[in-house]
C-alpha cells in the first residue's frame, strides 16, 4: 500500500494458457452474477477464460491491499463506460483498469490518479500494420516510415498499447480520436505525447506513459494521470507476474526493451 500512497502503480499480471487450470473454478467463484452474466454470453471460450482471469485478479488486486473479501467488492461504470469501484465502496481512493488478450491478463491499481493498461499479443501477420492508417498521426506514420519492417511492426503495436492505456485512463476508450493523439517514442522507450487540439481529456491532469514488454511476446502500456505538485513526480510502476497456477515468475519492475 505504501508504493500507491507515494505515487505508484501497481501492475498485476498474470499468463494464461487458456485451460488446463486447477484454479478456475475459484476464480469463477469470486465473480458476482453481473460478471457472471457477461463471462456466460462469451461465445468463445478463450474470451470466457481471459474474462474470468482478469476480473478475478482485479478482485485479488484490491483485496492485498485492505481486508476485503475478494467477493465483496462491487462494481459500476462511469459516464463514458469505464468500469470503477461503487462509491461505497470506494476507499481508499482505489483506481484501476484491466486488460486481457491472448496469454496475457493485467490489471493496474493506483490510488486517486486515473490509470489505463493495455496489454497486447505481438502477432507476425499483417493485421496491425495493414489498419495503421486508421490510428497513426502524421507524425507517427513518418516515424515508422524510417524503420526496418521488423522494427516497424514492433513500433506499430508500441503506438497502440500506449493509445490503448492512454484512451482508458481518461475513461474514454473507443470515443477517443486516436489519430489526434500523438506518441513520441524515444531511444530508451521514454514516451512523450501530443494531443491535436480538442476538448475531450481532463487538462488540469499531466499525463504520464510508459512502456514495458512483460514478456518476450507481449507489449504494456500504462498511462496515468496527475494533478498539482503530483505531476511532476515520476510514476514507479511495481509489476507482479505470476503463471495461471499462480506461481510468482518475476517480483519487480516490468522491463522495457534495453533491459531485457
Ligand atoms: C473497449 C476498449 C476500452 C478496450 O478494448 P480492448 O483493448 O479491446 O480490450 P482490453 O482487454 O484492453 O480492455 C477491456 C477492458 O477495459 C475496460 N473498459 C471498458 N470500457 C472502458 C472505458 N471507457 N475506459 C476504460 N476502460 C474501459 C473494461 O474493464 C474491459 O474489460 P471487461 O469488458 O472484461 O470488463 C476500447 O478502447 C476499444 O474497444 N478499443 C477498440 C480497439 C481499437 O480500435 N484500438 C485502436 C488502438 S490504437
Amino acid at each position: 500500500m505504501n508504493r500507491l500512497e507515494n505515487g505508484g502503480v501497481d501492475a498485476w499480471l498474470m499468463t494464461c494458457e487458456n485451460d488446463g487450470v486447477k484454479n478456475f473454478d475459484d476464480w469463477y467463484a469470486v465473480l458476482d452474477a453481473k460478471e457472471r452474466q457477461r463471462c456466460e454470453k462469451l461465445i468463445r471460450p478463450e474470451s470466457a477464460f481471459q474474462y474470468t482471469a482478469a476480473h478475478w485478479l482485479v478482485r485479488s488486486a484490491l483485496s492485498s491491499y485492505v481486508d476485503v473479501n475478494p467477493r465483496e467488492w462491487q462494481f459500476e461504470a462511469d459516464a463514458m463506460g469505464k468500469p470503477r469501484l461503487k462509491e461505497s465502496l470506494r476507499w481508499p481512493q482505489f483506481q484501476f483498469n484491466l486488460s486481457h488478450t491472448n496469454g496475457l491478463v493485467a490489471c493496474a491499481v493506483s490510488l486517486s490518479a486515473p490509470v489505463g493498461v493495455d496489454v497486447e499479443l505481438m502477432q507476425t501477420n499483417g493485421a496491425i500494420s495493414e489498419t495503421s492508417a486508421l490510428y497513426l498521426s502524421a507524425f507517427e506514420q513518418h516515424a515508422c516510415n524510417a524503420l526496418s519492417p521488423k522494427q516497424r511492426q514492433r513500433r506499430l503495436y508500441e503506438y497502440w498499447v500506449l493509445k490503448e492505456a492512454f484512451a482508458k485512463a481518461c475513461g474514454l476508450g473507443m470515443g477517443m480520436p486516436l489519430k489526434a493523439v500523438t506518441m513520441r517514442i524515444g531511444p530508451h522507450e521514454e514516451v512523450d505525447m501530443a494531443v491535436a487540439p480538442w476538448g475531450g481529456i481532463p487538462s488540469i491532469l499531466k499525463w504520464r506513459l510508459q512502456l514495458f514488454q512483460p514478456t518476450v511476446s507481449h507489449m504494456m502500456a500504462i498511462a496515468v494521470g496527475r494533478k498539482g505538485e503530483d505531476s511532476s513526480k515520476r510514476t514507479e510502476v511495481t509489476c507482479r507476474i505470476m503463471d495461471q497456477e499462480g506461481k510468482e515468475l518475476m517480483n519487480q519492475r516490468p522491463k522495457t526493451r534495453d533491459q531485457l
